[in-house]
């Protein structure tokens, strides 16, 4: 597969999409990057990098971390941690409260708002600094030490938090945070702000592409049932309530966040990495879901 002719066929054919969408603008300091962006990588397991575009600019991986504070709070709880957050689609927006009253403060999935809180508490339990110790996991797995979290982000989404705050201290309310709201809220925050770029993303989720064994080491770092049920997680719940939308289109497990990336993997083969800043409606990069569609397509490389 000359996979980076592909990137290139792709990054031609979505030229005239690239641009449309919203830049999410409820974080004030992600509401000015430029929706012309478009970058996209491919990482084989071999450790083979493909790339086009502004595949190597940072950008804020924002609920992409989601995946990552799921890495950590599974090696930390196991099992038990499906007694605090369920694994459903939601069928709500990410950061809906409706289903908390009802369910009794567990959240649906880790990858809506309410489950990824739930996931900062087990962390802020686990790790004095729970923002390093996620840092530190993207750094490990990207192979490089130069990625940090954006501190004017943090602080912007932090100051703007109310909605995320109204969520924890509900499930607080019914006893499913263990630690202050406030150091939730910061952790969350902090994570969100993280900054990776295409390439890093794409040989990050290499992870759960090889089953849970890093390629670069060969070092194990998940068990091959937790790989398979992030990757079952990735595909049911990780591109917000498009999921199944996106399951039809592109068929690959992936999660994306509001500052444009998505992430997907193909089993056995490769870690893909997309970002173009334009929201559809439901969140997800509009030209980043294109991209990935074309992406299965051209290749014939989905789950299915
Ligand atoms: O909490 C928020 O709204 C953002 N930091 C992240 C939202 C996002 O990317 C989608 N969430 N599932």
């Amino acid at each position: 597969m000359d996979y980076q002719a592909l990137l290139e066929q792709i990054h031609d054919q979505l030229r005239p999409v690239i641009g449309q969408g919203q830049v999410a603008n409820y974080i004030p300091e992600l509401a000015g990057v430029s929706p012309q962006h478009f970058g996209m990588a491919v990482v084989q397991l071999d450790g083979t990098v493909h790339a086009v575009g502004d595949a190597r600019v940072p950008f804020s991986i924002q609920s992409i971390s989601k995946l990552f504070t799921l890495v950590m709070a599974l090696q930390c709880e196991g099992d038990a941690l499906w007694q605090r957050v369920g694994r459903e689609p939601s069928g709500n927006p990410f950061n809906s409260l409706v289903q908390l009253e009802r369910e009794s403060g567990i959240p649906r999935n880790p990858f809506i708002n309410a489950g990824a809180l739930v996931l900062a508490d087990v962390l802020c339990t686990r790790y004095a600094v729970p923002e390093t110790a996620v840092v530190d996991l993207t750094r490990k797995l990207a192979g490089h030490e130069d990625i940090h979290y954006n501190r004017r982000v943090a602080k912007s989404e932090r100051d703007t938090a109310h909605r995320n705050a109204a969520m924890a201290y509900f499930i607080k309310s019914f006893g499913n945070l263990r630690n202050p709201v406030p150091q939730v809220l910061d952790a969350y925050c902090r994570h969100c702000a993280i900054e990776m770029n295409c390439v890093d993303l794409a040989r990050a989720v290499t992870l759960l592409a090889h089953h849970g064994v890093l390629p670069r080491t060969g070092e194990r770092l998940l068990s091959l049932g937790a790989a398979k049920r992030i990757n079952a997680l990735m595909l049911t719940c990780g591109t917000y309530d498009a999921a199944g939308d996106f399951a039809f289109s592109v068929g690959l497990p992936a999660k994306s966040g509001v500052g444009g990336g998505i992430v997907a993997l193909v089993p056995g083969e490769c870690g893909v990495c997309v970002w173009s800043p334009g929201l559809a409606p439901s969140g997800n990069s509009l030209a980043g879901s294109l991209a990935l569609e074309h992406f299965t397509t051209l290749t014939g490389r989905s789950i299915f």
